[in-house]
């Protein structure tokens, strides 16, 4: 449907061969990723790029930026769920990788530094739905999860950047999952990439190693952010008790595999 390879830089390419409708770029991501949701025909599609050569100001470089992109390639040929959005593969460009999408409807989770607890924000607005609609769209993120721990996906800088949740279709898509890595590894920078609201401990401790367990735990935190106040305050949870008590395990004593996580965790709905 695209081609695998184009002469000219993805933008130019873009522009040409749709209506260029959505850009995100250095005013809104630090990662130095410039990204299009473009309308081709009747679709819209999300279009992936490291972004530009010359800009040095991100952590990592042109290089390291393009091989993060393959990763995701990897990570979206290896998984399909419907919590993730179809991928439809690379075209190889002088800009390097081009990541192409389906383009989801919805809002992101992740409130930018300003107003976090505005209640109309859209993670205020996800925090406030009825408990059911809400355990429901982490139910498909944990589902997601037990298929890419099964691939041997290990979560890596999952935060909630990564979610967007379509309220008038009740539908969670994740993405952004480009720094998840293959197999378990070990801590190679002492403080990871991430938000320490979602991290696990041995993501702060260098050497240590991270694995399936670390994805329990970083899911497990979500759904106390999501569910509750970001503690294991019993009271501030609205999940029911035997999911409360999952939640707690995984992030205190921990749960030996990913498998056992999310089997506890059905088991307790
Ligand atoms: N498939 C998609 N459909 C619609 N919007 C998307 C899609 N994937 C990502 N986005 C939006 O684009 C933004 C940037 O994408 P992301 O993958 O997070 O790039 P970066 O590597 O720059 O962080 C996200 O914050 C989200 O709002
Ligand atoms: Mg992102």
């Amino acid at each position: 449907m695209f081609p695998g390879e184009i002469d000219e830089q993805p933008v130019t390419h873009l522009e040409r061969i749709g209506e260029v409708f959505a850009r995100f770029g250095a005013d809104t991501q630090d990662s130095g990723n410039i990204s299009y949701g473009v309308q081709v025909g009747p679709e819209r599609y999300f279009f992936k790029t490291a972004g530009v050569a010359s800009d040095t100001e991100p952590y990592l470089d042109f290089e390291a930026r393009q091989e993060l992109l393959r990763n995701a390639a990897r990570l979206a040929e290896s998984v399909l769920h419907p919590a993730m959005p179809t991928f439809h593969g690379v075209i190889e460009s002088p800009g390097g990788p081009v990541l192409v999408y389906e383009w989801r409807e919805g809002e992101l989770l992740y409130a930018a530094g300003d107003q976090p607890d505005d209640p109309t924000s859209a993670p205020q607005r996800f925090k406030a739905l009825p408990v059911d609609e809400l355990v429901a769209a982490l139910d498909q993120l944990f589902d997601l999860h037990a298929d890419l721990a099964k691939a041997g996906w290990v979560t890596g800088d999952f935060y909630d950047g990564a979610l967007i949740y379509n309220f008038s279709e009740r539908q969670l898509t994740v993405m952004d999952l480009d720094s998840y890595r293959p197999g378990p590894y070990r801590n190679d920078m002492g403080r990871m990439f991430g938000s320490s609201r979602f991290m696990a401990p041995e993501e702060f401790s260098l050497g240590a190693p991270i694995d399936d367990r670390t994805t329990a735990f970083v899911m497990a935190r979500t759904a106390l952010v999501f569910l509750s106040d970001g503690t294991l305050d019993p009271t501030a949870c609205r999940a029911i008790a035997p999911q409360y008590a999952v939640l707690q395990e995984a992030t205190t004593t921990r749960f030996p595999s990913y498998a056992a996580f999310y089997d506890a965790w059905r088991a307790a709905s």
